[in-house]
């Protein structure tokens, strides 16, 4: 596996204003403010209120139970998360169903797990009560990994919405590949209810929302770009957005009010027309069109989904140039920073279009340190409304305190993007965490899962 290419040293520059220099004589936009009262100002979401604007994004650790339960180091996840303060906790990707996991530890939700789920919400949000004297806003991300499946062995059970030449040779996460399987629209109809169950289920387990999730590889996201499919599931634009409406309705009509529902939404995909979603309908041309986000966006906001954190297959990718594809292109330019701008871009452009909804962002962890001043220039100069992190929670799980607190964000407690996390399950196929920032539990599996030290 190449390495990312990074230009930059964060550690050498001495505040934002110089970040956001040298950033800009790359061509690179990025909003700044050292002032951190924008991402501290809580709102209002459905009648509750999220106590700030810092949110903690989805990170899933391949490290469940094999039953689908969380385990220790999953409660132990949630409960540095919450104590750390974050206004918002975007809970990682957990399977509707058996077959729709994209590895043998990934949480399920169903009545055997649902007890174990529940309590992780309420020690966790106990955990921040007593942290920061605060409960955050919980969303749950609902999955099937559709073409990213594997079975109890990892071996690929790929299910895809259609075939796809640029994505079919690496269906799991490690590259590897298995024999696809196109879902048939009785499947994806089984899907539709699997999800809407799920939802229920997670009402029960005190979720403030669920999220529908439509982005990165996963099979909602794929059947928005199913251009080539036949049939109610592919084609137009409405029919391309049939399962997530679907879902949205039924959710509504099982569960009334009882839990909220949001998205997280690919921006555009990386992958060229008539295979990517949010990309320039030409074929083999890679740019994004925002055009049909941007749609539906307001039909979401339309059927009172109003959070929406947009991101991309991985925000280190640019919609421009190889795309996704350079994951797998020894040749090809890995460049986060541009992506990350470009996303940033989308994100803002997104936002100025529709009105009513509450946009989070994704990729701040790239900019280490300086991720926290681009979270709240961001929400100042209305870019987006909420402030996402990623790894950067593996890492430093307590920022949001020091933030709180006038304390900043200690560049000696970020995430330095080492990529390590994602090497522990792309190559360990193992559990993840900080291998740098949280060494004494995932060293020693580092060691051992990537690189063989025993
Ligand atoms: C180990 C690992 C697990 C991830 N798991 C999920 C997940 O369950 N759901 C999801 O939507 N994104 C997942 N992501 C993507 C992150 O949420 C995030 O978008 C990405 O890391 C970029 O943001 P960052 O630069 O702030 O880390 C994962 C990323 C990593 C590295």
């Amino acid at each position: 596996m190449k390495k990312v290419i990074k230009p930059y040293k964060f550690g050498r520059m001495q505040n934002s204003q110089d970040f956001q220099q040298v950033m800009k004589a790359d061509g690179l936009d990025f909003p700044v403010s050292d002032d951190m009262s924008a991402m501290l100002e809580p709102f209002e979401l459905h009648g509750k209120i999220v106590p700030n604007r810092i949110g903690i994004q989805p990170l899933e650790g391949f490290d469940g139970t094999p039953d689908g339960c969380p385990s220790d180091l999953i409660f132990r996840r949630y409960h540095r998360y919450a104590a750390g303060g974050a206004g918002l906790i975007w809970y990682e990707s957990i399977a509707i169903s058996d077959d729709g996991r994209c590895n043998p530890l990934q949480m399920i939700i169903n009545e055997h797990t649902l007890p174990e789920i529940t309590r992780l919400v309420k020690e966790s949000d106990e955990a921040a009560m007593a942290s920061v004297g605060h409960k955050p806003y919980n969303v749950l991300q609902l999955t099937h990994s559709g073409r990213r499946s594997n079975d109890e062995n990892w071996k690929p059970t790929p299910l895809a919405a259609v075939k796809n030449p640029y994505m079919d040779d690496h269906t799991s996460i490690d590259g590897s590949a298995g024999e696809i399987e196109v879902a048939t629209d009785e499947k994806i109809e089984e899907i539709v209810a699997g999800f809407i169950q799920a939802a229920e289920l997670s009402m029960r387990a005190g979720f403030d929302s669920v999220d529908i999730k439509v982005c990165h590889e996963y099979i909602l996201r794929e059947l928005l770009s199913a251009f080539t499919r036949p049939g109610k599931y592919g084609g137009s634009f409405e029919n391309r957005t049939r399962a997530l409406m679907e879902i949205i309705d039924g959710i509504r009509e099982l569960c009334g009010d009882g839990i909220d529902i949001c998205v997280r939404l690919n921006a555009y995909d990386c992958v060229p027309y008539p295979y990517g979603w949010g990309m320039k309908q030409e074929e083999g041309v890679m740019q994004p069109d925002l055009t049909e986000p941007i749609k539906l966006c307001k039909m979401l906001v339309e059927r009172d989904v109003r959070l929406i954190n947009l991101s991309t297959m991985m925000p280190r990718y640019r919609p421009f140039g190889a795309g996704i594809m350079a994951e797998h292109d020894d040749d090809a330019d890995i460049t986060p920073y541009a992506g990350v701008a470009d996303l940033l871009k989308a994100t803002k452009e997104i936002k100025e279009q529709v009105s009513g909804a509450v946009f989070m962002c994704t990729g701040l962890t790239w900019l280490e340190q300086f991720g926290a001043a681009v979270g709240a220039g961001g929400i100042e100069q209305g870019w987006f409304d909420i402030a996402g992190f990623g790894r950067q929670g593996f890492a430093y799980p307590d920022f949001p305190k020091d933030i709180m607190q006038g304390r900043g964000m200690q560049r000696n407690k970020c995430c330095i993007t080492c990529d390590k996390c994602y090497d522990l399950i792309q190559i360990g196929h193992c559990q993840s965490g900080c291998v740098i920032r949280d060494m004494d539990v995932y060293l020693p599996l580092y060691r051992e899962h990537v690189q063989h030290k025993g």
